[in-house]
């Protein structure tokens, strides 16, 4: 099983549009997928799941529609806090804040702080969120904790300031609505990430969804620039071990 499965949510538009509504029609219906996959996870003892939900390109849409999605991303908060954390779930944001309105921020910094115990699932929602925004914020603030040094600093060290730092970095990379890139999302933690696009829309995306991208990761041989033969040598070895009583 990934242990951390981060999704581009794509397609809201588009699945409105087929029907004829306004695209802001398909935002509202993802929400209800947002909820399934977070159930399914739960269900597949999956600890973190990521959820790409405005970028910070985004603002370049129509006002009207960047206000709906800030709309529906502080009722849908207001609405589903309680329930996450009954469900033991701890709920973070990543991202840019600072422009988002008052109310918002103080909602979810509430919802943080309410759930910040929790266990079972991390649930984290990238809003205003960019993959540069965050290795420069990260840069600078990696630079500021050793004033003076200049040099030999360490990945680790960098990573340390990522804004998702308390989480591994994901094993499987879902990206809904059929366009194969990244858009600026988590571009320093993907680059051993397991990559999956699907033609489904997001507002289509389901249990059995997942479960399909589930099934092609496990298909996966992840060589980290090993060997097909090292791996296989490697876990002959454990297998071996393990049935020696040794492992
Ligand atoms: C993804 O769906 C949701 C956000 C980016 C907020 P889109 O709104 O991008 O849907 P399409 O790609 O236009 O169909
Ligand atoms: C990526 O979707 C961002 C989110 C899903 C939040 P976009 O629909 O904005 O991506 P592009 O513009 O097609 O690359
Ligand atoms: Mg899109």
């Amino acid at each position: 099983m990934p242990r951390h499965v981060a999704i581009i949510m794509d397609g809201n538009g588009r699945w409105a549009r087929k029907r004829l509504m306004p695209r802001v029609a398909g935002h509202s219906r993802g929400v209800e997928a947002v909820r399934n996959t977070i159930r399914s996870c739960i269900d597949r003892g999956i600890p973190y799941l990521t959820l790409f939900a405005f970028s910070s390109e985004n603002w370049r849409r129509p006002a009207d529609e960047v206000s709906f999605l800030m709309q529906l991303f502080l009722r849908s908060l207001q609405k589903e806090i309680e329930r996450m954390h009954a469900n033991d779930i701890r709920f973070r944001v990543i991202g840019e804040l600072s422009r988002f309105d008052a109310p918002l921020v103080k909602l979810i910094r509430d919802a943080e702080e309410t759930t910040a115990n929790n266990t079972t699932l991390v649930v984290t929602i990238a809003a205003n969120y960019g993959g540069r925004w965050d290795i420069l914020q990260a840069v600078e603030k990696m630079l500021a904790a050793k004033p003076g040094k200049t040099s030999n600093f360490s990945e680790s060290e960098l990573a340390a300031q990522l804004a998702l730092s308390y989480g591994p970095e994901p094993d499987l990379f879902i990206r809904t609505g059929g366009e194969q890139r990244i858009s600026n999302f988590l571009l320093w933690q993907l680059a051993y990430a397991e990559l999956y696009f699907t033609n489904t829309l997001w507002p289509d995306f389901d249990d059995a969804e997942l479960a399909k991208a589930i099934d092609w990761y496990q298909g996966r041989e992840r060589r980290f620039g090993r060997t097909s033969e090292q791996l296989t040598e490697a876990s002959g070895k454990e297998g071996a071990a393990k049935s020696s009583g040794n492992a």
